[in-house]
């Protein structure tokens, strides 16, 4: 298979380039290294450096046509996106338009868009199944809902085979790829690099939700996994049609249960602040990963916590610095 991976200098896109290479397939990477790290593409992917708005550059790079595209490239931070939502419309959506309209000129496609668990919001329950409310509580939630539904109508119109993959909480390294982003605001690299660097402040955020612990119950999903559901989607995507898929490892963890697997991988006793509650934030969020399950024959097989954290840790001690540009 030939693919474009947009985005794919990324933290779960670069993981995903390297796992669809080790397929054997042809991958070719577009990302404007604006969050990505040129230290993280693949060897053996060929790097487009720009813009899926730049329209010359897209029809170069769509000069021969791919089986498939993995859409990564977007602005993916809740906090920024509540303080600046026209950027994140204008980007965000501008981007994957631009994108799909190339690809249905080409004939039908497949594509598998990176979703997030945000298109939820606030849940009803846990575990939380694909045809929950969809009710995102901030505008990156919102965008990518609006990206969903453009691709089900691409899917409607234009015969694309789209498949949305709703990421819970990705973590975790793979090897010689992990996770540095810049401010890094997700609990666990955030929490290893506040063990490594005394400037890096951490706080528990909030201990009053309706939890066991009080602290907010996520569930975290490691980035290999994420990877093997991308190529398994791309795969499976062979007929015209939307297709949304929950990827979480389908257990809670509290932010306390992480603090102790970290303490339990690092040998590090751990007594953060706790600081009042961060605004948006949901008490629990768990999948329910039966369809991935069912129809791509998904298994989370490296999401359990102790896993996630120690590649996390072994990743972070070896890099410090990130991928240190
Ligand atoms: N947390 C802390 N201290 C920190 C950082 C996080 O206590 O320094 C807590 C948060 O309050 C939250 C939990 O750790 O309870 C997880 O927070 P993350 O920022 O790691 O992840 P989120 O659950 O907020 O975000 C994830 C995805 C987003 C997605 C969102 C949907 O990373 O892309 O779920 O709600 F939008």
């Amino acid at each position: 298979m030939r693919v474009l991976v947009s985005g794919g200098a990324g933290y779960i896109g670069s993981v995903t380039a390297a796992r669809l290479l080790a397929r054997g397939w042809s991958v070719e990477i577009l990302d404007d290294l604006s969050t990505g790290h040129v230290a993280a593409v693949p060897p053996g992917a060929v790097l487009h450096r720009g813009r899926l708005e730049d329209r010359d550059l897209l029809a170069r790079v769509f000069a021969r046509p791919f089986d498939g595209v993995v859409h990564f490239a977007a602005r993916s931070l809740v906090a920024q996106s509540q303080a600046r939502p026209l950027d994140y419309w204008r980007d965000n959506l501008g981007a994957a338009v631009a994108l799909l309209e190339r690809l249905v000129a080409g004939g039908a496609a497949r594509c598998v868009f990176s979703s997030s668990a945000a298109v939820y919001g606030e849940p009803p329950s846990v575990p939380i199944p694909e045809d929950a409310p969809l009710a995102p509580v901030n505008t990156y939630g919102r965008t990518k809902l609006a990206m969903e539904q453009i691709l089900a109508d691409a899917a409607r119109a234009h015969g694309l085979a789209a498949v949305a993959l709703r990421y819970f909480n990705a973590a975790g390294a793979d090897g010689q790829r992990g996770e540095h982003h810049e401010p890094e605001t997700h609990l666990i690299p955030r929490l290893l690099r506040s063990l490594l660097d005394q400037a890096v402040e951490f706080q528990i955020f909030g201990d009053d939700y309706p939890t066991p612990d009080g602290t907010c119950v996520r569930d975290y999903v490691h980035v290999a996994d994420l990877a093997e559901a991308h190529a398994l989607a791309l795969e499976w995507a062979d007929r015209p049609g939307f297709t949304p898929l929950n990827l979480g490892g389908g257990r809670g963890w509290s932010v306390r249960e992480v603090l102790d697997a970290v303490a339990r991988a690092t040998g590090r006793a751990l007594a953060p602040a706790v600081a009042a509650r961060r605004p948006g934030d949901p008490a629990r969020l768990v999948a329910s990963n039966e369809r991935a399950r069912q129809l791509l024959g998904w298994r989370p097989a490296h999401s359990d916590l102790p896993q996630i954290v120690a590649d996390a840790w072994a990743w972070h001690r070896a890099h410090p610095s990130g991928y240190g540009d």
